[in-house]
């Protein structure tokens, strides 16, 4: 297969057989999830969010117990529970951690690097990927603003020219808008050593998010899932891509709130934006975990455009490499029949 030659560097970072990762997604991506992503070739991540250390230990555990194919840890650095969740890490032996939310110290990075685990960080501009390489991460991972959930400022098209075409001594993985083994198949024509994909895998059969958070995916079109905005600089606040509904009116209204109360010195810049981490595990539970689609969050990317059917993994990651393949097939003609 012409896939499986751009998928080497990758494959063999990751160690698993195609370097599809299928990125951690607060209350989504638990071991179920995981581990049917491995069985099938590709790499899951655990999501840390902001679950309890024990929550977390147990789920790496059990995932281990379901089978013996590596996977990632992601963890969120600004989450309220992220140092107990870090200490927790560096006793668990993991092959993988990912570093997400903002950007972990220097320091962090070398304590998990001595565990034996590979250390992948995100890197949402140029500057950044140039510092989490000097920090010593073994690989990056560069999210495009179209992906769900917490955004970077950048489109994924910008940040490959930026970083993926100038940085070579790291294995670089891209998301952001990726949902079809065409699009896959261009991305590690262009130099990346594999991809990762959230709104896809939300919409398989294995993963567990409520039905009803699934059917939303199912009706949005690509311009449903917005970034919300950042109304003062007082309060920067990361964005987020979610389907819009009430929670987005609600979320607005939150930061005005908070914004009054920063005026009024009620509260101090960094409880302000804990309160609003807060509120976005809360929401997010209550749309995936409980089916509230009206008031809980929905976060997705925009490719729920690309997405509208529920299909087990195995025929996901089957249709993305054969896509993929036959995709890199056409271009190997295309060059065959000139000069
Ligand atoms: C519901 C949802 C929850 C997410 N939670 C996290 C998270 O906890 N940590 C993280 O690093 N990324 C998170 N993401 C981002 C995904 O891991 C992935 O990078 C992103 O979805 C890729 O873009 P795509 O949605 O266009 O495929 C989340 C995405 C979604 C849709």
């Amino acid at each position: 297969m012409y896939i499986e030659k751009f998928m080497e560097r990758g494959a063999e970072f990751l160690g698993c057989k195609y370097p599809i990762m299928c990125g951690a997604m607060t209350w989504v991506s638990d071991a179920r999830l995981v581990t049917a992503i491995g069985r099938v070739g590709g790499f899951g991540l655990l999501a840390g969010g902001n679950a309890p250390v024990e929550a977390l230990e147990a789920e790496i555990q059990k995932t281990r117990e379901m089978s013996d194919n590596p996977f990632g840890v992601n963890l969120i650095t600004v989450a309220p529970n992220y140092k107990a969740q870090l200490a927790m890490i560096l006793n668990a032996g993991c092959e993988v951690v990912v570093f997400a939310g903002s950007i972990p110290k220097a320091k962090e990075i070398e304590q998990v690097k001595k565990t034996g685990a590979k250390v992948v960080c995100f890197a949402p501009t140029e500057a950044l990927a140039y510092k989490m390489v000097t920090y010593g991460a073994d690989a990056l991972v560069l999210e495009g603003s179209e992906a769900g959930g917490h955004i970077g400022p950048v489109s994924l098209t910008v940040l490959l020219q930026q970083i993926l075409f100038k940085i070579d001594k790291v294995p670089i993985f891209v998301a952001g808008g990726i949902a079809t083994g065409k699009m896959m198949a261009h991305m590690l024509a262009m130099g990346a050593a594999g991809v990762q994909l959230g709104t896809r895998f939300v919409m398989s059969k294995e993963c567990t998010a409520h039905y009803k958070f699934k059917e939303q995916f199912i009706k949005a079109k690509a311009r449903d899932a917005i970034a919300t905005p950042a109304f003062d600089s007082r309060l920067p606040v990361i964005p987020v891509r979610a389907l819009k509904n009430e929670g987005t009116n609600v979320f607005a209204k939150l930061q005005l709130d908070l914004i009054q109360k920063l005026e009024s010195s009620q509260i101090d810049r960094d409880d302000a934006q804990y309160e609003v981490e807060r509120f976005w595990m809360g929401a997010l539970r209550n749309a995936v975990v409980d089916g509230d689609v009206t008031n809980g969050s929905l976060m997705a990317g925009q490719a729920v455009g690309l997405v509208d059917e529920i299909m087990p993994i195995e025929e996901i990651m089957f249709e993305l490499i054969n896509e993929g393949d036959q995709a890199l097939a056409e271009v190997k003609k295309q060059l065959c029949n000139c000069d």
